[in-house]
């Protein structure tokens, strides 16, 4: 067997500490689906600080004993490892409901009460982690309160963190507010607001593929770059009532603002001066600030494709078309697709462009990115046909996470014929294990007071400032660009494909 002398070689880093974890919108689908599962999964494999619990606040009246039930029943649906009972019991004796509505002071008080209670009860540091998983309207109360009694405070050396899900803000002005309100209640230090991309294992290996490897690093720029695809697509549509958040979001605010800007910043950004939280967020933010603004509606209506799927089929089966989905306004101007042209406007990317496209209703999910390489030079191979002479080095986010990369190589033969060919690394056959989903990695992230994988304040408001621009294009200006349409099943509308041919080049087929 051959060894890898980097497999065992970790950054040292500080240990996840025992908390309460307060989830505001416990009994929402986030708490059911990702982030008790993520908590169950850390428990099984161990690493859950003993003394750790969790307290459900929501709305609704039950008692810890249903709550409990409900949390399991979903647990042995979606739980990564499985749901082992024993284990499920120990964690869930841990699991505690609170009812109170999110803008009533006493809720708070109680909590408060509450809180004091199970730590002198059964122990544990005193430390609290605050989640917001609520609906975004109620985080300004919930934060308030949270104030309000006193909770978050950092006593001692107990700390309060909070953990802010998404979305942040609709805009700049709302997320700016946000901000503001959350500046006044806990320190930025401790504030993590979350994009689950970042925790995901292969966004996280961009920077070691970057800057691990002597290899890339010397061609990561426009010398040798010819331009970048960044493809997510999500087979699904609108199910489970998803629509009525949907519809007012769309896939540039839903996606684009966070998660695959994210995902640029990490691919584009210069070497940190350190892998400390605020040096990968120094980079990252740079490249946010770097982005061309798209100044005008003509800017952007030659650089952005906006999209809606009409009834079709995916996987075999027939799917109503946007405006006809559940909890959608039939007259609907909400994007379900969304390609786009950016430029970075810097030294190490000037004249480099990045494709980014987003959808729902595609053929299949699956996210990544590509970097195109320059073509070598057509002197010597020019009179033989090539399927094409680009290299492509792909980072497959999800699934079949991995790297590839793709070079022409000589069919074997007495004729000088060449074929591309692909090299391929998949996390499945060289680690052998899933990788842990990205909830787990960053909740216990944010339990040890690492906040590397969490969006700064900076970051958040430079990417809405450019996504404002084209949102204000599409929905103020006088001369809106149009609403292309793509059929449900189909790789998206034939706009998108005409935005890449403008520069003679196809988006990838994946
Ligand atoms: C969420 C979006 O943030 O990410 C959803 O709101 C999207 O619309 C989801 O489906 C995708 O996440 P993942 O991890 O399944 O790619």
């Amino acid at each position: 067997m051959i060894t890898n002398p980097f497999r065992e070689e970790t950054i040292s880093k500080q240990l996840a500490e025992p908390c309460t974890i307060v989830i505001f919108g416990a009994t929402g689908d986030l708490t059911h689906r990702k982030l008790v599962p993520a908590l169950y999964n850390i428990a099984q494999d161990g690493d859950l600080p003993h003394g750790t619990r969790i307290v459900g606040f929501a709305r609704r009246d039950k008692s810890d004993e249903q709550f409990r039930d409900e949390l399991a029943e979903m647990n042995a649906k979606v739980s990564r490892q499985g749901h082992d009972e024993k284990v499920w019991e120990k964690f869930a004796s841990n699991i505690f409901y609170h009812q109170s509505t999110f803008d009533d002071a006493d809720g708070y008080a109680s909590l408060a009460s509450k809180l004091t209670e199970l730590e002198d009860e059964n122990g544990g540091a005193g430390n609290r982690l605050f989640y917001l998983s609520s609906a975004p309207e109620f985080f300004d109360d919930i934060l308030v309160h949270l104030k309000g009694a006193g909770l978050n405070e950092n006593r001692d050396d107990k700390w309060a963190r909070v953990i802010v899900e998404k979305p942040f803000g609709k805009d700049l002005a709302t997320a700016q507010h946000l901000n503001e309100v959350l500046s006044t209640t806990f320190h930025e230090a401790d504030t993590y607001r979350i994009d689950h991309y970042l925790g995901k294992e292969t966004a996280q290996n961009i920077m070691v593929l970057r800057f691990a490897n002597a290899i890339f690093e010397p061609l990561w720029n426009n010398r040798f770059i010819d331009h970048v695809q960044v493809t997510c697509s999500e087979d699904l549509g609108m199910e489970g009532g998803r629509g009525g958040y949907y519809d007012t979001a769309g896939a540039l605010r839903d996606m684009v603002q966070n998660h695959l800007l994210q995902l640029i910043s990490l691919m584009a950004m210069e070497p940190p001066v350190d892998l400390s939280a605020d040096g990968v967020r120094d980079a990252k933010v740079n490249v946010l600030r770097a982005l061309r603004p798209m100044a005008s509606p003509e800017d952007v209506g030659k650089n952005v494709v906006r999209a809606q799927y009409t009834e079709g089929s995916v996987n075999g089966e027939k799917v109503p078309g946007y405006r006809e989905e559940d909890r959608v306004n039939p007259e609907s101007l909400t994007e379900a697709y969304v390609a786009l042209r950016l430029h970075i406007d810097n030294w190490r990317w000037e004249g480099v462009p990045f494709y980014l496209r987003m959808g729902k209703r595609l053929p299949k999910k699956s996210t990544e990115i590509s970097i195109h390489f320059k073509k070598a030079p057509n002197v010597l191979f020019n009179k033989l046909h090539v399927d094409s002479r680009e290299n492509v080095l792909v980072i497959r986010i999800q699934p079949d996470e991995g790297n590839s990369l793709r070079m022409v190589s000589k069919i074997p033969g007495a004729n000088m014929r060449m074929e591309s060919v692909k090299m391929d690394f998949r996390y499945s056959t060289s680690f052998g294990k899933a990788s842990p989903e990205a909830y787990e990695r960053l909740l216990l992230d944010a339990m040890s007071g690492d906040a590397t994988l969490f969006a700064r304040r900076d970051e958040v408001e430079t990417a809405w400032k450019f996504i404002d621009e084209i949102e204000h294009a599409w929905h103020q200006s006088v001369t809106p660009p149009p609403m292309a349409e793509y059929e449900a099943g189909s790789w998206g509308p034939t706009e998108a494909d005409a935005l890449l041919a403008q520069d003679g080049h196809l988006w990838r087929r994946l």
